[in-house]
């Protein structure tokens, strides 16, 4: 990554685009990033941090993302395929002039990630996958749109679903809610990742640690990586204008995980126990957070 940081004078213009002069606009922001990073911090580059117009673009993405998985909210049944969860996405998606993200992303096949039960992430839609009565499942959906990315996943329940399953889809929700709560300029990544963590352990259960989060915006996945293993003063430091997702994944047993070896994406619980997760994209502001999508 290039880095003009040492390089900017207090009366050239600043990095952000604002036109302003760098003295009067984030020259401060920038010393203040610096103080961190001499005690040893990971601090984020310049690259991650968002102007106003890329918050705007990334924002509209995020409409299409909702529209979505709205769309999918309201078909979602029984007797349903992935299949047909995919169609509802890529339509939805390119009827708003948008791009499904996953879709020939490093080869992966379809619009949208569908991972049912002990699936944990990663599945592709299939029409011999059909929903039926008692399952959970994670609908993942990324989207493009006029070069900005979006992503957001939600959890449906089908049907009469076990009160332990039930349970874990709630508490996962409440898991991202934490972090969220958690997401304060000038704290660190690793504040909120192990409050997430917190969460989920005292409910007995345990969060994937090889799959995480990601800053999302210019690019489907950026640094930083967001880790739910985290420790407090640990990782990033977060700052107004990042923009990353918040997408643990739980496992009602343990948090071992294994990769499906002929599809070369579909993830498992090697225990075959249920796992849920639901992912938002945030963006950090002067005083917290703002949610773009969910
Ligand atoms: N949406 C997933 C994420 O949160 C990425 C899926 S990559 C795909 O990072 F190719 F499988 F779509
Ligand atoms: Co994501």
């Amino acid at each position: 990554m290039i880095h003009f940081a040492a390089k900017i004078e207090r009366n050239d213009p600043c990095w952000c685009g604002s036109g302003k002069k760098y003295k009067n606009c984030h020259m401060r922001f920038d010393d203040k990033i610096k103080t961190f990073q001499l005690k040893g911090h990971i601090t984020p580059d310049r690259s991650i941090i968002k102007t106003p117009e890329q918050i705007q673009g990334i924002k509209e993405s995020a409409k299409v993302n909702m529209a979505c998985l709205d769309a999918v909210a309201e078909k979602i049944r029984a007797g349903m395929s992935t299949e047909e969860i995919d169609r509802i996405v890529y339509e939805t998606t390119v009827s708003m002039n948008a791009i499904p993200a996953p879709l020939h992303y490093e080869g992966f096949p379809k619009s949208v990630c569908t991972s049912i039960n002990e699936e944990v992430c990663h599945g592709i839609p299939d029409e011999k996958h059909i929903l039926k009565d008692g399952d959970i499942i994670n609908v993942d959906c990324s989207t493009i749109y006029r070069g900005y990315f979006s992503d957001s996943s939600r959890m449906f329940m089908i049907g009469d679903v076990s009160e332990e399953k039930r349970k874990l889809v709630q508490v996962t929700k409440e898991c991202v809610e934490i972090g969220l709560e958690n997401v304060i300029p000038w704290t660190f990544l690793g504040d909120m990742g192990s409050k997430v963590h917190e969460h989920a352990v005292r409910n007995g259960y345990s969060v994937v640690r090889e799959i995480g989060g990601h800053g999302c915006g210019i690019e489907f996945h950026e640094d930083p990586f967001v880790s739910y293993v985290s420790k407090p003063g640990e990782e990033m430091l977060m700052v107004p204008g990042m923009v990353f997702t918040i997408e643990p994944m739980v496992n009602m047993g343990t948090d071992d995980i294994y990769q499906d070896d002929k599809n070369g994406w579909t993830i498992y619980t090697r225990d075959g126990k249920p796992s849920a997760q639901w992912e938002i994209q945030v963006l950090v502001t002067e005083t917290g957070h703002e949610v773009l999508c969910w």
